[in-house]
């Protein structure tokens, strides 16, 4: 019997941190507008995935997407980003934990694979520790049982990048940051992620970037093109390789967040956002 394609790697990803008891709600609304990319971490002290899980279940019973059009990215945490509420047993090795932990995110996503795992962060700040080789080991071992397609790690720095490259390790198919344009929006890591042909997403592009939603030529730009500032920053976003998160609560802020897909900015436009911050 023929096997339905993977779903593609969606141009915007919906972010359901901090949703709480709305999550459920919001991820259907996000997919009724047209969102097919759903961003979640078993992590339940900023993300509840169960009730992203409801979310989903509420579309697929509606008939507004199955779970063949979704792209669901999940995380796993270590102890110490978690609170009590553990998706694993701590007491258990860590390749154990990152078993447990994917376990308990298709129970709860109600899926036997999702499309997009991702380490939330290296166990330190500095270096891409032991630790850090032993989930990344375990994390392929469940890609390659088929419980997710792909890979990625989050909050990651370029020196860690670059020590897993030196240790031959695989390399992630995505790295999703915070976006600061203080710091030229994580440049380096996207230089290094272009040149891997790693999909770099980056996230708080709205809430880490106030001074440049407040520039006059952001302002501008959006005047001329009968736009909103937030739909100038995402349609930059995509303009230097940024796939965007959104995390939005809003109905009609989804709707101009997807809207900002079919603004494309002139190259000139695009360097003179990047030069705001620079
Ligand atoms: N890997 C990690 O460690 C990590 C960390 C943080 C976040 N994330 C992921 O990234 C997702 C997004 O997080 P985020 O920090 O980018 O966003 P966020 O903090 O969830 O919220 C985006 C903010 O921008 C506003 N906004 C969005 N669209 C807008 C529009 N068109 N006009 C005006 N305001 C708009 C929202 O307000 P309204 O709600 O009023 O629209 C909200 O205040 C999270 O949900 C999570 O999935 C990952």
């Amino acid at each position: 019997m023929p096997t339905q394609p993977p779903s593609p790697i969606p141009d915007f990803i919906y972010g359901t941190a901090w949703k709480e008891d709305r999550t459920g709600a919001l991820t259907e609304l996000a997919l009724r507008m047209g969102f097919r990319g759903i961003d979640t971490a078993n992590q339940r002290r900023h993300y509840f995935e169960e009730g992203v899980g409801h979310g989903l279940a509420t579309a697929y019973n509606a008939g507004i997407v199955t779970r063949n059009d979704l792209f669901l990215q999940t995380k796993f945490t270590y102890q110490p980003g978690q609170d009590h509420r553990l998706p694993y047993d701590p007491a258990a090795s860590l390749s154990v934990q990152v078993a447990q932990s994917m376990a308990s995110s298709l129970d709860h996503l109600a899926t036997d694979h999702v499309d997009s795992y991702v380490l939330h962060g290296p166990s330190s700040n500095h270096d891409w520790t032991d630790a850090d080789a032993e989930v990344w080991e375990a994390m392929r071992k469940e890609r390659d049982a088929g419980r997710t397609r792909l890979l990625g790690v989050s909050n990651v720095t370029l020196r860690q990048l670059q020590q897993m490259a030196a240790a031959r390790a695989e390399l992630p198919a995505f790295v999703q940051n915070r976006c600061y344009a203080r710091l030229g929006w994580d440049c380096a890591v996207r230089s290094f992620c272009r040149e891997h042909k790693i999909v770099y997403q980056g996230f708080s592009l709205l809430t880490a970037n106030q001074e440049v939603l407040q520039h006059p030529l952001i302002a501008s730009l959006a005047a001329s093109a009968n736009a909103t500032a937030p739909q100038i920053v995402f349609s930059f976003a995509r303009g230097i390789g940024i796939l965007p998160l959104t995390g939005t609560s809003n109905a009609e802020h989804m709707k101009q967040d997807l809207a900002s897909r079919d603004l494309k900015l002139p190259p000139e436009a695009v360097q003179a956002v990047e030069s705001v911050a620079g």
